[in-house]
């Protein structure tokens, strides 16, 4: 693909895996399995088309009120792919952190992230960031929170100032957001940080998702006119 105009960061909504199970007939834990599974294909297209940032979302704040037995599958299948995955990255270049409320993560779970994300820092290839046990609101308040416990007055609260407290610290901002499953919402995914990205929604759901299709996704991006709010080219007979 031609580098010019390629998203640096693309942000993904894995939507749909308990639909793929159930049109199937099957619990919805195969489709989650089916769905960690599609993962791996997704790394590897954007970092070969040389995305800087891929943000995956693995698993809502507001997925914890999911059924006990759902949450303690989707877990399980965090910590054993990426134990999987971690080879991987570190023969691919990609580096691995996680943006949520580790608070409210179990302490195995937390320990394998966190090898992960020191093993991998010096990588350059991709930085592969997985929002976990995230919402957006969350992670605005606790940002608001450390603000207040560093002493800052009102004069400290711009917006440079606040992207720098946030989970996505240094990070740039989405300039996709891709979500499957024909769901056009954004279920408390980046709410900050999406300010101008732009949007493309799919019936696809997550398990059937490939390689195609984001470069499907990424084509279409590369025809879109971001303006942030501005005017193109500035019409003449309005030149002062
Ligand atoms: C997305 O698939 C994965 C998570 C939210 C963890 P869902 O589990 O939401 O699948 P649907 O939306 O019920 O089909
Ligand atoms: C959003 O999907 C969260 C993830 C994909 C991890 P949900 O399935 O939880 O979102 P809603 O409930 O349909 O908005
Ligand atoms: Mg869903």
């Amino acid at each position: 693909m031609e580098e010019r105009n390629i998203p640096k960061h693309i942000g993904i909504i894995m939507d749909g895996n308990g639909r793929w199970a159930e049109m199937r007939g099957l619990p919805r834990s195969e489709g989650h399995k089916r769905g960690v599974e599609r993962v791996h294909e997704i790394v590897e297209a954007a970092r070969e088309v040389q995305v800087e940032v891929l943000s995956i979302y693995a698993f809502s704040i507001e997925n914890w009120m999911r059924p006990e037995q759902e949450v303690a599958v989707i877990m399980t299948l965090l910590e054993s792919t990426l134990q999987k995955e971690f080879e991987n990255f570190m023969r691919e270049g990609i580096r691995f952190r996680i943006v949520g409320n580790r608070e409210k993560l179990p302490e195995n779970i937390r320990t394998v992230i966190e090898f992960a994300e020191n093993e991998t820092r010096h990588n350059s290839n991709l930085i592969l960031q997985c929002a976990l046990s995230y919402g957006g609101r969350d992670e605005i308040i606790r940002a608001l929170k450390k603000a207040i416990a560093m002493g800052a007055g009102p004069d400290d609260i711009t917006e440079n100032y606040i992207a720098g407290l946030l989970d996505t610290a240094g990070i740039p901002d989405p300039d996709l957001i891709i979500r499957t499953s024909g769901e056009m919402r954004l279920s408390n995914f980046l709410l900050w940080q999406s300010a101008y990205a732009e949007f493309y929604f799919t019936n696809t759901l997550w398990p059937d998702f490939t390689r195609e299709e984001l470069l499907d996704a990424i084509h279409e991006y590369r025809t879109r006119s971001r303006r942030f709010g501005k005017v193109e080219k500035a019409p003449d007979k309005w030149g002062v």
